[in-house]
């Protein structure tokens, strides 16, 4: 979701951004009207996720699975090994990309709970080039509630695709922070990187120019056309969150939200959740009616009651209410109502 007020904004700039009678997509990627939005969505960037000035905040395109192939390919060299956590899909993805052209190491999975479950503390391989986890997991709807800790010296790297800005984010703690723009920040199309600059140099040669980091970094984002309308909207979002009061107080309300879900699924007889109690994600909260018939009369219920996109990831089945930032706590509600209807129904 995207919050309403963005949307309207932004329908209205499609025919004229501010004054410039020229609509948003219509605007040059390198004129100073898109230069002032650039501008304003990396400061406000900064300001948000409190940004050191060592760190490169750069606007890619390729999605999340671009940045899979991207980190090895700059960061390891032929002689190094890749270690990563394995706590989901998406992580698994990551690390098969990896190591399709590279030496990897598993540091710790939970793959052997089915990731209802978060992995424990990483064993590195000896000196690797980096640590790569998934902070939360999409689509096991699991959550780490703190970053892990690499060795001294290893660069910690996170896919933050599915919380980026859902919760403060400590960035002296990482190295590099990639995300997909498409659930917390706009539309799809828009990739956010961000990058300790000691790391921008560290690319072999032989990598070609635009998969380089430092490529991006020196040209400002604009080596080649910028995804311009992701962009626009993502500073729209970025300005929203700011008049929430930034990201202690989103994480605080997507918190409260997730909690009397979750509660309310651990007091009923009919749901079951799926994750360890340690493990929840506040994003995903992933369940099930107790069967393939069940939950999709469950499903049934959310289409009545105006509510969709609950139907879990094809790959593990059940429920799956995602509360992302623009989650208003209406949705919640109606989503208890729901619950409580179905399990009314039940009880006949
Ligand atoms: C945690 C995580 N990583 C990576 C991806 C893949 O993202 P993209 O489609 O932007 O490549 C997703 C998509 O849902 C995701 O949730």
């Amino acid at each position: 979701m995207l919050p309403e007020p963005v949307l309207s904004v932004a329908r209205e700039h499609l025919l004229s951004l501010g004054e410039t009678g020229i609509g948003v997509l219509e605007h040059s990627h390198r004129g100073d009207v898109f230069g002032d939005v650039l501008a304003s969505a990396e400061a406000r960037i900064r300001r948000l996720a409190a940004v050191p000035d060592d760190v490169a905040v750069l606007f890619l395109q390729g999605g999340a699975s671009l940045q899979f192939a991207m980190v090895p390919a700059n960061l390891r060299s032929r002689a190094d090994t890749a270690d990563y956590i394995i706590s989901g899909t998406w992580a698994m993805k990551a690390f098969e990309a990896a190591r399709s052209d590279g030496a990897v190491h598993v540091a710790s999975s939970s793959q052997d709970s089915d990731f209802r479950n978060l992995p424990g503390p990483p064993e590195c391989s000896d000196q690797p080039a980096y640590l790569h986890y998934t902070s939360n997991n999409t689509i096991a709807g699991t959550q780490f509630a703190t970053p892990p800790t690499p060795p001294d010296g290893v660069p910690l790297i996170c896919d933050a695709s599915s919380d980026i800005f859902s919760r403060p984010i400590d960035l002296h703690a990482h190295d590099l922070v990639y995300a997909g723009a498409q659930k917390n920040l706009g539309p799809a199309g828009l990739t956010l990187v961000l990058i300790r600059r000691t790391l921008l140099e560290r690319a072999p040669d032989s990598l070609p120019l635009i998969h380089r980091y430092a490529t991006h970094a020196q040209s400002g984002s604009l080596y080649n056309t910028p995804p311009v309308f992701s962009i626009f909207v993502t500073e729209l979002v970025l300005e929203w969150l700011e008049e929430q009061g930034g990201l202690e107080s989103i994480a605080d309300r997507n918190r409260i939200q997730a909690s009397r879900l979750y509660d309310r699924i651990d007091a009923s007889h009919v749901l079951t959740g799926r994750v360890g109690l340690c493990a929840r994600s506040s994003m995903n909260v992933v369940f099930s009616a107790g069967g393939k018939e069940a939950d999709t009369r469950f499903l049934e219920h959310c289409r009545r009651a105006g509510l969709a996109g609950l139907k879990g990831h094809r790959s593990v089945g059940g429920l799956r209410a995602s509360l992302y930032n623009a989650q208003p706590d209406a949705a919640v509600d109606r989503l208890l109502e729901v619950i409580d209807a179905f399990e009314a129904e039940q009880a006949e």
